[in-house]
């Protein structure tokens, strides 16, 4: 791979933006974290592990003696959940909020260290009595209340493994799920409060385990959220507030090895089977705990941190269930979706706690930025000292409205990049160190390594552009794919030997920040010109007129690619950008004065909304549909499935060339 032709656009970035005095001198993290991890980053990350309380303490860190399959601390024992709730009660943080709940309706309800462990032991006893054991899989189905973070900790208490399936995936891709994994048990809810109404979840249990599937299962255990009718097996469906309200307060912690597994999460691959990624303790929880509280600065006694993501996602397992908890903080926990009552809901959440570490979706960033900074505007956002993104490459106009509209002008952005299967925060900035530079991930974390390496495995210096991969192991990586080892040596550890290969494209730019590219599927080769769709993007964005931009290769006989964009124009410009082919000679204009004329798309479509996952990830594979005019492939994983419909419609009415 040649970055000769590469085209520079993104790390052209010149603003920076360094951390004050204030908060450089009060932060956490302090600069010598880097020297100390790279002075010997086996003992770095033990003393991390050793943050933890072990029941049996480690000897050895690391065994890497059978790679790709690791170990760490693999002679200590502990627990999961001892480490995220019983520890705090003993130390006398049991009067800490551990869970500030708003539900989307209105109701809120707050639980201290105490009472979360109290729950936590009762929950935890009520699984045993319905026969799970050290090592069963339980599937979780919940929405987001407190009772999916109850659910996960007591299931990690007494050393079972959870599935957690998002909420808004199907019956069918539940079912497959809970047979993948064998698991015995379901948690649900009846349902649970979005966009105002009450929508249900058991019945999506019901169809799952209907017609003699998912045969391991013996009970769904079920929370009841909205009080809707549901159906009821008998025999098999047990009411939580029965089984667990009854249930003794009393339960010990009982340890486990650091590679008990802790749970598994389904994440898509480039196959239509999704993996099971395989996550472990000792690990996992040491890197949760250490990346959270580092990362994000977190000051447990004085800090109220939220993170939005559900915990259908990775991002709600690490730094919802897990994280932040390990590390004594007050979170918020909300239930619904950003636009009920109406767009200021986050706002006045962040208002009415006094939120101060806020963790979001740059997808979600520019869906407010689209709606315009009048709506945050009319809260009092003081409280943010502390912003992270995640999911995708944050392009810097979005970067720069979250600082000065969230971020009151001043609050550090943490723009972290992870994966499923790294379990946690590998490549970000740490907000009283890094000087900041909008749109880029910046630096790998202390105890991290990362390279970009060409297709032929030759690290890439500054200024080029090729493929992540991180050269040491690290103690939350994923342990495996569920049932599946080959695959994972596959998928992970083949590409370049002894290296874990992200999928993710990226440039270290002369100053030796790290640009994330996207995933290399989303790399394009323009007449033998390498170009990312994130560039493209971000130019598109940079533009007045649009508010969002989803950019994709398509098949052509003679660049070999063609770029095609689909564009969604700011409410308020509409008027101003005219008929979509002048918007459309604007936007290629534009472009090509950005990046140059090689990147100048091919077609630009205008369209009302992007086809994206219920977790707000654009299916660029259904705009490669379109954009080759194929019949549009499944698209039940889409949050709004009439999307494809209306954008597809549009091309058919003619979209510009
Ligand atoms: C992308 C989410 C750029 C990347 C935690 C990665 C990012 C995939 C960032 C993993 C970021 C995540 N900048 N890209 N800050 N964070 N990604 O498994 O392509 O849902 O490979 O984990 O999201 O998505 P996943």
């Amino acid at each position: 791979m040649s970055a000769d032709h590469e085209i520079e656009n993104l790390s052209h970035e010149n603003r920076h933006f360094a951390p004050s005095e204030t908060f450089a001198r009060n932060a956490i993290a302090q600069v010598d974290l880097y020297a100390e991890a790279k002075a010997d980053r086996l003992g770095f990350w033990a003393k991390q592990a050793n943050n933890l309380h072990w029941h049996k303490p480690f000897t050895q860190t690391l065994d890497w003696t059978n790679p790709p399959f690791a170990k760490w601390f693999a002679d200590g024992k502990l627990n999961i959940s001892y480490n995220c709730l019983d520890r705090h009660v003993e130390v006398g943080n049991g009067d800490r909020t551990a869970i500030f709940f708003e539900g989307e309706p209105g109701d809120s309800r707050e639980l201290t260290y105490a009472e979360l462990t109290r729950e936590v032991k009762k929950a935890a006893n009520a699984l045993t009595a319905l026969g799970i054991k050290p090592g069963d899989r339980v599937a979780i189905y919940m929405p987001m209340i407190p009772e999916a973070i109850i659910a996960m900790q007591a299931v990690a208490r007494i050393g079972a493994v959870h599935s957690v399936i998002f909420g808004g995936f199907s019956a069918e891709s539940l079912s497959s799920r809970i047979e993948d994994a064998d698991a015995k048990l379901v948690i649900t809810a009846d349902g649970g409060y979005r966009k105002g109404k009450a929508s249900a979840l058991k019945p999506a249990v019901d169809e799952a385990l209907s017609a003699g599937k998912c045969a391991s299962v013996k009970n769904v255990l079920v929370v009841r959220r909205t009080n809707q009718d549901v159906a009821w097996v008998e025999g098999r469906d047990v009411e939580w507030s029965e089984a667990v309200g009854n249930a003794s307060d009393e339960h010990e912690a009982q340890a486990f090895d650091a590679e008990h597994p802790l749970f598994i999460l389904y994440t898509s691959g480039t196959t239509g089977k999704p993996k099971g990624i395989l996550h472990t303790s000792g690990g996992y929880l040491t890197q949760a705990a250490y990346t959270h509280k580092n990362v994000f600065d977190l000051h447990a006694e004085t800090d109220v941190y939220w993170c939005t993501a559900d915990v259908g996602w990775i991002t709600g397992h690490s730094y919802v269930a897990y994280g932040p908890l390990a590390n004594g903080a007050s979170q918020v926990i909300y239930e619904g979706t950003p636009d009920t009552p109406d767009w200021g809901r986050w706002w006045s959440i962040i208002e009415k706690y006094g939120v101060s570490i806020f963790y979001t979706a740059p997808t979600a960033i520019r869906t407010f930025m689209k709606l315009g900074s009048q709506i945050p505007e009319q809260h009092n956002l003081k409280s943010i000292r502390v912003l992270g993104s995640v999911g995708e490459p944050i392009n810097p106009e979005a970067w720069m409205w979250y600082r000065e509209h969230i971020g009151g002008g001043q609050a550090p952005i943490v723009d972290t990049w992870w994966q499923t299967e790294t379990g946690a925060i590998m490549v970000s900035p740490l907000p009283g160190i890094t000087t900041l530079k909008p749109g880029s991930a910046q630096v790998p974390l202390p105890g991290v390594s990362a390279e970009v390496l060409d297709d032929e495995g030759n690290i890439l210096g500054r200024g080029h552009a090729g493929l992540l991969v991180l050269t040491e192991p690290w103690p939350s990586m994923l342990r495996g794919i569920w049932g599946d080892p080959e695959r994972f040596k596959e998928t992970y550890w083949s590409k370049f030997e002894g290296k874990y290969f992200a999928g993710d494209g990226a440039k270290w730019d002369e100053e030796g920040d790290l640009w994330l590219l996207g995933r290399v599927d989303d790399v394009m080769n323009i007449s033998g010109h390498r170009l990312s769709t994130a560039e493209i993007e971000s130019a598109l964005v940079s533009h007045p007129f649009v508010a969002e931009a989803a950019v994709v290769g398509a098949k052509d006989e003679t660049t070999g690619q063609a770029i095609v964009a689909f564009v969604i124009l700011r409410q308020n410009q509409i008027e101003a950008a005219g008929s979509d082919s002048d918007v459309s000679k604007i936007l290629r204009d534009h472009v090509a004065k950005e990046i140059g004329p090689i990147a100048k798309p091919r077609t630009i479509i205008v369209v009302a909304e992007l086809p994206k996952t219920r977790s707000g990830k654009i299916m660029r594979r259904l705009l490669r549909d379109v954009a080759e005019d194929r019949p549009i492939g499944d698209v039940t994983t889409l949050a709004d499935t009439s999307v494809m419909q209306s954008i597809s419609g549009k091309l058919a009415g003619g979209a510009n060339d």
